[in-house]
């Protein structure tokens, strides 16, 4: 692991009064910083990535430096320490690689246009000004810019613009100054940008804003969110929202998602803007991701971790407070089942693999941080592990935590334990005890429950699905029966309860743990306890009836139990109308698939069961969305069509041909949520060389990010080789395929596809010095070591994979993923040839 030195311990900065002159051009800027601060050593270090430094003044006196690119660094001589302000000039080129200061792509009526906004997070301040680039150095920051303006472009940036009248004069664009922050907080972005504001109940100015190719109202539904996540916060953390805007920005390029700069929060498209032809997932996936960065505006910005190896506590808390938020201010949409059914799945199959991180790792180098951001843990499970501490805590202790938090530490840095002890504070609990070992150990426990001669036994192990090395770890398990008569916690392998016919007499219902579905861990539940939760459960809730059909599928994927058994299951289910029924269904339908050969008997059989499943839902849903039905109505209907097109119910497929060809004219306008059955639908059963062309063009030509996905995902149906080769040659074409788009909508669908795998898997070890040159810095780069684990079935494919990937073990940005994906690939092989027979066995019992 590479270590590096932590320049703070030389310079403490106090304030950075920054000037940038961008030309757009040229795609250079030049610029000089003012730094304050204290020199604690008469050698003192910035970072800087790629600039070049001109001078450095002290006092108008050139002071002698040298660039050492090796460390991003510029170590610089000082005649005496203590505080003082030293002046650097600088100048340095813009690039595309979506860090630092970098240009977004669009076109508006035909003429290409640019945005240029910044990147900071993690480390790429760097890239833009010198600075000590660590989060721990937290400062204030003035910011002014001149760029090579033109008529109604602006500048936004964290802070509120001052000296308007002063600019409308010189060009000079100069922001308020920011309070004591990290410098990876900083941002600007400079463009021909639209928007729209309100006000939160204390007086925040919110914006959101986006370029002109969009429509203004597309920004509507953020706004609202925005300033109600704001006022919910607010009350929440019973802390005010610290500055004075909070301004959202829409970025045609973008490598993450969104990121949380204070007061300037920038985002991918789809995560912003919401289309007046738009689903109730994308409008809840926006809701989310608008509440996970607001969170943020407290947590991970007024509280800063010390160092990145806390990031996971950012983003865990983030990830648990979007829930939180979005519950509260929306109740009606059931929040908590997207994370049910989105986030839970990816942590509970990722963290069964063995070699997986722990949610907190240590990160010595920046640089190690892509690398080691495993959104299934850092996220996903990371904000598991945070509901279930919020339950075990209970809110009201959880609130007053937080509360004790903010007040001790804002403006300033923390790590993990300062969180744990304000906890502890407001609840009386102690919280590391608990936590410690669900964030330091990788992976989770299956808990067996058993009744043996007339006691109940409890035993927790490491679940895992492929090969493993038990180390046996264990957990402090909060149980969260539904049972009274129960300890709270499992700390123990393995806990009797003895007199267990008097416990049931007691006790109502079948015998559950971890209601809610709430703490980490799964539950195989065993002989009698198996039957009658089985035997009751289309009488349980609708998030236990997922939660068992989650955790058997787990159980079968880890050979535990034989995946025959999750046939039985699925017929159990044709009655449910939920949405978390039919995603459980759409999940066990991938899961099973992996078995079924094409055309295959056991194929149509399924297929059969299938469509016999979803028979309900279809008729009383139809095909298309009606007037004021529910939002569960609308993602429930998405799912069955999904399912019935799958199974290839004839009905259906004429229904979905009839409604292409009735908007055949203008595709964009079939109603989102039934608009990529529809697409795929007419490529599976009509494709033509102009139906390619419409959908090619049609994605050139949209605005709408979610229509984009679409139709490239409806594109890797297709069925003819020249199709794919026609596919392959735009992949590099970045007026067609913006990199960002890459790996999520062409490369995952293509190679998911048994016809279209092969030379997909070709052209990414063909391109990989165009792939690594083009993503190599980017947060989606190993996608493309995971996702050809996510899809390969065959031996054949396993050798391709070892073969390509273990000479690059050494790479450190992909080494635990190919070691993971060498070990998924071929637990599926294990898998397939272990239970195949059973399931087309049991495939064929069904009546
Ligand atoms: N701070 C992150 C983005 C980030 C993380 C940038 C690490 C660079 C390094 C931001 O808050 C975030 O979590 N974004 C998510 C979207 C989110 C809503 C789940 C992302 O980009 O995937
Ligand atoms: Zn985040």
């Amino acid at each position: 692991m590479k270590t590096v030195e932590h320049f703070i311990e030389k310079f403490v900065p106090e304030n950075y009064n920054i000037f940038l002159d961008i030309n757009r051009q040229a795609k250079t800027f030049s610029g000089n910083v003012a730094i304050s601060g204290e020199a604690l050593d008469s050698v003192i270090s910035f970072h800087q990535k790629d600039l070049t430094v001109t001078s450095v003044l002290l006092d108008n006196q050139n002071l002698e430096f040298t660039i050492d690119n090796d460390n991003e660094a510029v170590h610089v001589e000082l005649p005496e320490t203590g505080i003082m302000t030293l002046v650097v000039e600088f100048s340095g080129k813009i690039t595309d690689n979506m860090t630092g200061i970098y240009p977004s792509y669009y076109t508006v009526d035909g003429v290409k246009k640019e945005v240029i906004s910044t990147q900071f997070e993690s480390h790429f301040a760097r890239e833009a000004f010198p600075c000590i680039d660590e989060p721990e150095a937290k400062a204030t920051f003035d910011l002014s810019i001149k760029f090579d303006q033109t008529e109604g472009e602006i500048v936004l940036s964290n802070m509120p613009e001052v000296d308007a009248e002063r600019r409308k004069e010189t060009g000079l664009w100069t922001f308020d100054t920011t309070p004591r922050m990290s410098s990876y907080l900083l941002a600007f972005a400079i463009g021909d940008l639209q928007g729209k504001t309100a006000k939160t109940k204390n007086g925040t100015e919110v914006g959101v804003f986006s370029t002109k190719a969009h429509a203004l109202k597309a920004l509507d539904f953020s706004l609202d969110i925005a300033v109600r996540v704001i006022d919910f916060y607010e009350e929440y953390f019973g802390v005010k929202y610290p500055i004075p805007l909070s301004y959202h920005v829409a970025l045609p390029d973008f490598s993450a998602g969104a990121m949380e700069n204070w007061g300037l929060v920038t985002y991918r498209e789809v995560y912003l803007l919401v289309d007046e032809n738009s689903t109730v997932k994308s409008r809840q996936s926006v809701a989310l991701v608008v509440a996970h960065e607001l969170a943020h505006q407290w947590f991970g910005n007024l509280v800063t971790m010390k160092w990145w190896d806390d990031l996971w506590l950012n983003e865990s808390f983030a990830n648990m407070m979007e829930y939180v938020s979005v519950d509260a201010i929306e109740p009606s949409w059931n929040i908590f089942e997207d994370f049910q059914t989105g986030g839970l799945p990816l942590a509970l199959k990722r963290d069964a693999t063995d070699g997986v991180q722990s949610a907190h790792v240590e990160v010595k180098h920046p640089d190690e941080i892509n690398t080691l951001f495993d959104p299934a843990i850092v996220y996903a499970k990371g904000s598991r592990l945070m509901h279930m501490l919020r339950r075990w805590l209970g809110d009201d202790d959880f609130r007053a935590g937080l509360k004790i938090y903010f007040e001790k530490h804002q403006y300033s840095n923390t790590i993990g334990r300062d969180l744990w002890d304000a906890l502890s504070e407001a609840s009386g609990k102690d919280v590391a005890a608990f936590m410690d070992a669900w964030l330091e150990q990788p992976g989770y426990p299956v808990v067996t429950a058993e009744v043996v001669d007339d006691t109940l036994v409890l035993s927790q192990k490491q679940f895992f699905i492929g090969e493993s090395v038990d180390e046996n770890r264990i957990w402090p398990i909060p149980l969260n029966s539904n049972w009274k008569g129960l300890p709270d916690t499992l700390t123990e392998a393995r806990l009797e309860i003895p007199n267990y016919s008097k416990l049931a007499s007691e006790n109502d219902g079948a015998f559950r743990l971890n209601t809610e579905n709430t703490a980490h861990y799964i539950t195989n539940y065993k002989g009698d306890l198996l039957d009658t939760v089985l035997e009751q459960l289309t009488e349980l809730d609708a998030v236990s009836k997922l939660q068992i059909i989650q955790e058997r599928r787990l159980l079968a994927e880890s050979g535990e139990i034989s995946y025959a058994e999750l046939v039985p299951l699925l017929t159990k289910l044709s009655d449910e109308t939920s949405y978390l029924v039919a995603e459980a269904i759409s999940q066990v339908v991938e899961g099973l698939d992996i078995f079924l050969e094409e055309g295959s008997q056991a194929q149509a059989q399924f297929k059969a069961l299938i469509s016999r499943l979803m028979q309900k839902n279809y008729d009383r849903l139809g095909f298309e969305p009606k007037a004021g039905e529910s939002d569960e109505d609308e993602m429930v209907r998405q799912n069955t069509i999904s399912l019935m097109l799958y199974a290839d119910n004839e009905d259906a497929v004429t229904k979905a041909e009839a409604i292409f060809h009735q908007h055949k004219d203008n595709i964009e306008a079939i109603p989102a949520s039934i608009r990529m059955s529809v697409l795929a639908n007419q490529i599976k059963h009509a494709e033509t060389e102009e139906l390619v062309s419409l959908y090619l063009d049609t994605y050139v030509k949209t605005n709408d990010g979610n229509f984009k996905r679409q139709l490239a995902s409806a594109l890797s149906n297709t069925k003819e080789n020249a199709t794919v080769e026609r596919v392959l040659a735009e992949l590099k074409n970045k007026d067609v395929v913006k990199p960002q788009d890459l790996a999520m909508s062409w490369y995952r669908p293509f190679l998911d596809k048994p016809f279209s795998q092969g030379a997909f898997w070709t052209w990414a070890r063909e391109n990989w010095d165009w792939i690594k040159a083009t993503l190599g810095g980017d947060m989606s780069f190993d996608k493309f070591v995971i996702y050809p684990a996510n899809s390969f079935k065959t031996t054949e494919r396993l050798e391709e994979y070892k073969a390509f990937f273990e000479p690059q073990l050494n790479d450190m940005a992909i080494s635990r993923n190919i070691t993971m994906g060498i070990k998924e690939i071929s637990a599926r092989l294990d898998l397939i040839s272990t239970s195949k027979v059973a399931v087309e066995e049991a495939l064929a019992a069904v009546k």
